[in-house]
């Protein structure tokens, strides 16, 4: 989705705003613009590029600007920059951020959607405004030009007027010439993280861009809007106009995890610091001396958990993915019925939702709008509302009763690895901490499955040693150029099969599809094809249902299949039948996703590397999808 950054201060403006914008690539675009006040020339500096394939796209900005003397010899105080991901409008320089007013005078950079733009334009056109672009966003700077003659000046209150005709999803950073050292952001479901540092104020899109210069930083609520000064100073109004001094935050993270530390990409860097994501997720939730687990953020007293009917779990992509394995985790423990729905769907299937319902909508980002949306229903109702999120200070922890962070720190690769483990392994937590307050487990229990959660981050470890790894390759190598792969699994394995099947569609584009073993013999096995060896990636762990996995496999293997087999370390019976195994070390089963997924990612991470494919940053994707 679309990045911003903005300062304004004494340091290198033009520097400072393309290093932001660097940092913000991961989240997926498709053009960039930096615009600048040139003091000495007393006009807006503007220059803006369109991707290449074969080049990085920050860079070609940063020759641009330098051709054009936009660099550190340019007296500027002030600058916006942003990285664009089309919605409204073609990819093209003209539909680039930033844009600007009939006169010259005014800058701006958006991210979301003007719902109500096309209504706007046309009154806009009808006053004699010249708009240059397919953008929604361009009404925004009209519209301020037109308030900042009626307002005698007043930039502040131009905006407020502006944003007051806006619906929609908006993150604004403006820039006016005749307020050379100042810069005016505001936001609307649309992420916006502000600080001040040693040179001035800075704020942005996303933190990476700004972790920089500060890690203390705030964050504004709907509808509020700040003014950055040159001196550091930052003043934030709420949408009455009243002035606040916002929390400070402190960001635990520093910069080196915003960068590659030696690995090839990012999804890497990431996979491999699933261990230590672990033990920092399960780290605090036991109170060893009690023999309890501490969900102490919640909201929920022994007689609301007692009361508890049902439980839904909202979300999207691999969040949701998430939620199916947790369903099998709170029904095993807690013996709740949990009903897990795909939050573009939650609101429109009428569900039924009381204040006896438990909500758990689960984002990554945090600033998920179909995630957003099925909160602000599942809210009304009278539910409890909670979130899991990795983001502090993200949209949905001001929207959800109560957030419950997982440990992931900062994830910038768009494929999810290391926030959906730390999500199953708070997620199972959280279904034994259910399970405890409702008396169905004892202390002796409680704490022999945290001690046995414990052993996870050892575990994938050993699933990250060279020699597992090179099997994982082996296996992947074979399967470089099938044209459909399918996942087959039963019970929590199915759920980690759907995770398997879209981290390799989202990285490697190869089709995928995955369902429950059982399924397959009804339609599904038409797909394999003996001439091609189609792949069959078959979650075979031991389990309850193991016998009945070894029978698929033979089902799929007998009509040609290349099976791949992830199998508990010890089995013999498996080599016999399938093409490749991977070894996984012998875990509970209803937990067996968390080791299981760290070989589906690297699986689908290898295919993407041998198709040349950018892992990263996936074509036609984004980190966070701030649209409905
Ligand atoms: O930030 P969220 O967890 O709400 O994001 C939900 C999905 O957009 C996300 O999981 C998406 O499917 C990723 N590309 C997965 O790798």
């Amino acid at each position: 989705m679309c990045g911003i950054v903005a300062c304004c201060g004494s340091d290198n403006i033009p520097q400072l705003l393309l290093n932001g914008l660097a940092h913000l690539e991961y989240r997926g675009y498709d053009s960039a613009g930096i615009a600048v006040i040139d003091n000495e020339e007393g006009r807006l500096r503007v220059v803006k590029r369109l991707r290449q394939s074969d080049r990085g796209m920050i860079d070609l900005l940063r020759e641009a600007a330098a051709a054009e003397g936009i660099d550190e010899a340019i007296s500027a105080r002030a600058g916006i920059g942003h990285t664009r991901w089309a919605t409204h409008g073609a990819p093209s320089v003209a539909n680039a951020h930033p844009h600007l007013d009939c006169e010259g005078r005014i800058a701006v950079v958006h991210n979301g959607i003007i719902e109500n733009h096309a209504r706007l334009k046309a009154e806009l056109v009808e006053e004699g405004h010249c708009f240059k672009s397919q953008t929604d966003t361009e009404v925004v700077i009209h519209l301020l030009e037109k308030y900042y003659d009626q307002a005698d000046g007043d930039l502040v209150e131009s905006v407020r007027r502006t944003v007051a005709q806006l619906s929609g999803s908006f993150a604004l950073a403006i820039l006016h010439l005749g307020h050379p050292d100042t810069i005016v952001v505001t936001r609307n479901d649309s992420p916006l993280v502000l600080g001040s540092y040693e040179y001035g104020s800075i704020a942005a899109s996303d933190t990476p861009a700004i972790i920089g210069y500060t890690r203390d930083v705030s964050y504004l609520g709907n509808r509020d809007l700040a003014v950055l000064h040159g001196d550091g100073q930052i003043e934030c109004y709420d949408p009455a106009g009243e002035l606040y001094v916002p929390n400070i935050y402190h960001i635990e993270w520093d910069i080196e995890e915003a960068e590659k530390g030696g690995y090839p990409d990012f999804m890497l860097k990431e996979i491999f610091e699933q261990p230590q994501v672990v033990q920092n997720t399960l780290a605090g939730r036991f109170d060893a001396q009690a023999q309890r687990l501490q969900f102490d953020e919640l909201p929920l007293s022994p007689a609301d958990i007692a009361a508890i009917e049902r439980v839904y779990i909202v979300a999207c992509g691999t969040s949701y993915h998430a939620g199916l394995i947790a369903k099998n985790m709170i029904e095993n423990a807690a013996r709740l019925p949990v009903e897990v729905q795909v939050a573009s769907e939650f609101r429109y299937h009428n569900p039924i939702i009381n204040g006896n319902t438990l909500v758990i909508a689960i984002t990554q980002s945090g600033e998920t709008a179909d995630t957003l949306e099925a909160v602000r229903m599942a809210r009304q109702t009278g539910a409890h509302v909670i979130a899991v999120t990795n983001v502090v200070g993200s949209r949905i922890t001001a929207e959800a009763q109560t957030s419950l962070f997982v440990k992931a720190n900062i994830e910038i690769a768009v494929a999810a690895t290391k926030s959906f483990l730390a999500q199953l392994v708070l997620l199972s937590l959280l279904a034994l901490y259910l399970a405890q307050e409702l008396g169905l487990l004892t202390k002796r229990k409680i704490s022999k499955y945290y001690n046995e959660m414990c052993q996870l981050p050892a575990q994938i470890e050993s699933l990250l040693a060279e020699e597992s790894v090179s099997a994982v390759k082996a296996a992947a190598e074979a399967c470089v150029h099938a044209h459909t792969a399918l996942f087959i699994g039963r019970g929590v394995g199915a759920s980690t099969c759907y995770e398997g099947a879209l981290k390799l569609k989202e990285i490697s584009y190869l089709h995928a599809e995955a369902l429950s073993a059982g399924e397959i013999k009804h339609g599904t096995i038409a797909l394999i094809d003996p001439d091609q060896g189609t792949p069959v990636v078959a979650v075979a762990l031991q389990s309850a249902t193991y016998d009945k996995m070894l029978a698929n496999i033979q089902e799929v293997k007998a009509r040609g299949a290349r099976v791949i087999a992830l199998a508990t370390e010890g089995d013999e019976q498996i080599t016999e039948l399938v093409d490749h195994v991977v070894w996984l070390p012998p875990v509970r089963e209803i937990i067996s996703p968390i080791t299981a997924s760290v070989v589906l990612q690297l699986f689908a991470r290898h295919i993407a590397v041998c198709l040349g494919r950018d892992v990263d940053q996936p074509r036609n994707l984004a980190k966070s999808v701030t649209v409905e």
